[in-house]
């Protein structure tokens, strides 16, 4: 077994380049995967002799030994479709570099292991033997044999080690959102241009959010509360998702339904990839006739998802049936059926709550989450499905992560976690005294602190509190 691979920021110039112009993102272990991808195009494509191929075998290297620390190794295994290191998903590279993930698995290799001390002409053995074709790799004996006959020493390779049931991978939220946002604008970019949509990927990351909402519900809460400072139908689209699942769960649903549900999350605003730009992003309201236009996007959307195979058809439902409410007083009439599809239900209160509380139109003062949460249980048995809105407001609290409320001490704190038993007592961090001045912030746990009471929700932009550095503290 390895050491752990601790990723230092390292102090040298990243990626080669003078200080000035090094990129400003620290190293993460899948940058080691980015550079194996781009040497093998860069040797198959130039030739191995070529200068251009040196000079990307450098750099590789360079990142290399940013890191893998000394006396230590880095180990990157595939376990299915993902490629991950100690026990954490690379679910980016998993996404972008899968074509390397299937090139591997077809040579048998499994697992890459980088030892400290490993040397430029290592790296190129190791690119020259990814890059033999399956057939004359074997008949070499495999990549093992092949670097050993090579003299490569501090990188080793071997199958993928055998999936044990207590292999719990686990996604570092963060990751998710991130790769969600690309994720979701990808699928916009295959809708509009007629292109079949990229559903692997999509697949990759409802999973990767349900198993983090089933470890903590709360962190992906937290990152989904950040939205309402980026502005775009990727960012809408990844927070519904994230808010259907996360209702979803609570109901008695299997995985592969629950999947579904994220999915039919993730595409029901497809549909507005045909409404055009001017009327999408007017900063002003709509007038009559662009509504029409943009009220169009349900049967739109519907169009583009009508070939969805298995469970994810849902999601064709969904985005046909999202603005048709539960009495049906929506848009488009859909015929005689008294209530649209349950999964409908579920993407409608997401939809209508992260629509609400972002400050996507201009025009539109946003809701605070906690008002929002107030509409959906008035509004529950008209608007919205009254058991699903009830399994929202207690999936989210009534006070939700993000909002920012005032207690019976005339203190400020914005909710950093729903209350595990009671709505109105979620985890706080105050940041303002009674005197209404900023404080050194401190976390409460108001079901842990019977004395003080939440008295009501306020806007923190009246209150000139910045919500977003106070919820990355998490
Ligand atoms: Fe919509
Ligand atoms: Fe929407």
């Amino acid at each position: 077994m390895s050491e752990a691979a601790a990723v230092p920021t390292p102090s040298r110039s990243l990626w080669g380049q003078t200080e000035g112009e090094a990129r400003r993102r620290p190293l993460r272990p899948g940058d080691v995967l980015r550079v194996i991808a781009r040497a093998r195009r860069t040797a198959a494509l130039y030739g191995a002799g070529h200068p251009v191929v040196a000079s990307t075998m450098r750099e590789a290297h360079g990142i290399l030994a940013g890191l893998v620390a000394a006396g230590h190794s880095l180990r990157v295994a595939i376990h299915e479709d993902t490629f991950y290191v100690e026990r954490t998903v690379l679910l980016e590279e998993s996404l972008q570099l899968y074509a390397l993930l299937l090139d591997l698995r077809e040579r048998e290799v499994g697992v890459l292991e980088f030892h400290a001390g490993v040397e430029v002409e290592e790296l190129q053995h190791l690119v020259e033997v990814l890059n033999l074709p399956p057939a004359e790799l074997r008949r070499e004996g495999g990549a093992s044999h092949a670097l050993a006959r090579r003299g490569v020493r501090h990188i080793t390779v071997g199958p993928a080690p055998a999936a044990p049931e207590e292999l719990r991978l686990r996604v570092d939220p963060r990751d998710a959102y991130r790769a969600g946002l690309r994720v979701a604008d990808e699928l916009t970019f295959q809708a509009s241009r007629g292109l079949p949509l990229e559903m692997r990927k999509a697949r990759m990351v409802v999973n990767a959010l349900l198993d983090i909402i089933m470890e903590d519900r709360a962190g992906l809460l937290g990152i989904s509360a950040l939205r309402a400072y980026d502005e775009d139908t990727a960012h809408h689209s990844l927070n519904v998702a994230v808010l259907a699942l996360l209702m979803a769960e609570r109901l008695n649903v299997d995985r592969a339904r629950l999947i579904a549900i994220g999915l039919a999350g993730l595409l029901h605003d497809i549909g507005k990839v045909r409404v055009p730009r001017e009327i999408l992003l007017k900063a002003a309201a709509l007038t009559p006739e662009e509504q029409v236009v943009m009220r169009r996007h349900p049967v739109y959307g519907a169009h583009l998802l009508r070939n969805l195979p298995g469970l994810a058809r849902v999601a064709f439902i969904a985005a046909f049936e999202h603005h048709a409410n539960y009495d049906l007083s929506g848009y488009p009439r859909i015929g005689t059926r008294r209530f649209p599809h349950l999964v409908t239900r579920i993407v409608q209160i997401a939809d209508f709550f992260d629509a609400a509380t972002s400050a996507r139109r201009p025009y539109h003062r946003p809701l605070a989450p906690a008002e929002a949460t107030r509409f959906i249980l008035d509004k529950a048995g008209t608007i919205f499905d009254p058991v699903l809105a009830r399994i929202f407001v207690h999936a989210l609290g009534l006070y939700p992560v993000g909002s920012l409320v005032e207690l019976d001490t005339g203190e400020l704190g914005v909710v950093l976690r729903p209350g595990e038993r009671e709505l109105t007592r979620p985890v706080l961090r105050v940041v303002q005294n009674r005197f209404r001045d900023p404080i050194a912030p401190y976390t409460v746990d108001l079901e842990e602190d019977p004395e003080r009471h939440i008295v009501r929700a306020v806007d923190p932009e009246a209150a000139g509190i910045d919500l977003t550095a106070h919820l990355q503290v998490q």
